[in-house]
């Protein structure tokens, strides 16, 4: 199947992909994680929630972590929306389209527009607003572990990814790059995008939907190896998944660490521009995995079998690794 034609004026406004709702076992064992390895910053902790944003990010939160006894799972990924004015406009547009998507309340968030594509496609919530808090950029004190930085984006596993490629890009998400299978010329991997990089949403073919992973950047390599070494300094060295090690384009460096649940987040370092109109995606085939991975080891078979599920969503069959091109 042929990628969908960019919609230039899309039907509102989707700004960036911007936030992950994730449940957790042991909110202790999790808050320990994702501030003192990660280096996340707590903006408010109720009851089983904890909600934490990045020490560059302004808005409330980026990640959400309700406890819950029930296996680990993503309740949605997040995108933000200009203002409430694009939130009632998507909201005419999905109901006009016959796609489901009803208003959630969230706390912090100024209207929410949970968005059900399919069975087939991640959950997604529309937000349009969020208080603001500050800056800890410079705040050298507050500053732990990786120093993460923003939350960049999410990669999904879907089975089908022409499908649910063409929900997104139907909203003005762009592709930056896609790879096709050799043996079927089917497309088994796209990047798109709403923001000045590469990618806000990852889909790759498999067992799903799924969560692969979550991606904060961080400043610089000694940032990335001090997470990791502090990683190892709480006896979660062998959480370190795959990496450090470098993707070829978008030029990303990165490491994949599992938290104390098995969700998997990527530090990466920032990456590469990608805005302009007349820009075209990258097309790669499943034997340009060199490329993808230019040295170093290869990602373990859990990182290509492994993702988190959506909770009270079937994804079926396991995770396969149909998406990874050969090296
Ligand atoms: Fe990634």
């Amino acid at each position: 199947m042929a990628i969908p034609e960019v919609v230039r004026k899309p039907p509102f406004n989707i700004t960036r992909a911007s936030h992950v709702y994730l449940t957790v076992r042991d909110l202790d064992a999790s808050r320990r994680f994702y501030t003192e390895i990660l280096g996340l910053v707590v903006s408010a902790q109720e009851g089983g929630t904890l909600y934490l944003r990045g020490i560059e990010e302004a808005c409330h939160h980026s990640l959400v972590l309700r406890q819950d006894d029930a296996p680990p799972a993503c309740d949605a990924v997040g995108m933000r929306v200009t203002d409430a004015e694009e939130l009632a406009l998507a909201e005419d547009h999905f109901a006009r389209a016959g796609i489901t998507a009803r208003r959630v309340e969230r706390p912090y968030e100024n209207g929410t527009l949970r968005v059900t594509f399919d069975d087939r496609s991640p959950p997604v919530e529309l937000c349009a607003g969020m208080p603001l808090l500050p800056r800890l950029l410079n705040d050298y004190p507050a500053q732990k572990g990786g120093r993460a930085l923003r939350l960049d984006h999410y990669q999904c596993v879907v089975p089908d990814v022409d499908a649910t490629a063409a929900h997104f890009m139907a909203l003005g998400f762009r592709p930056s790059k896609f790879t096709t299978s050799v043996e079927t010329g089917q497309i088994v991997s796209i990047f798109l995008h709403r923001k000045n990089n590469p990618h806000d949403i990852v889909l790759a073919q498999g067992g799903g939907p799924r969560l692969h992973h979550f991606c904060y950047i961080v400043s610089d390599l000694a940032a990335l190896l001090r997470a990791c070494d502090v990683a190892a300094s709480f006896g979660l060295g062998r959480n370190v998944e795959h990496g450090i090690g470098r993707h070829g384009p978008p030029n990303g460096v990165f490491a994949y660490l599992r938290d104390p649940d098995g969700h998997r987040i990527e530090l990466g370092l920032p990456p590469m521009q990608y805005m302009d109109a007349e820009e075209r995606a990258n097309t790669w085939d499943s034997n340009q995995g060199q490329a993808l991975i230019p040295w170093g080891a290869l990602p373990p078979q859990r990182w290509r079998e492994e993702a988190s599920s959506f909770a009270g969503v079937d994804a079926g069959e396991a995770p396969a690794a149909r998406w990874l091109p050969q090296v």
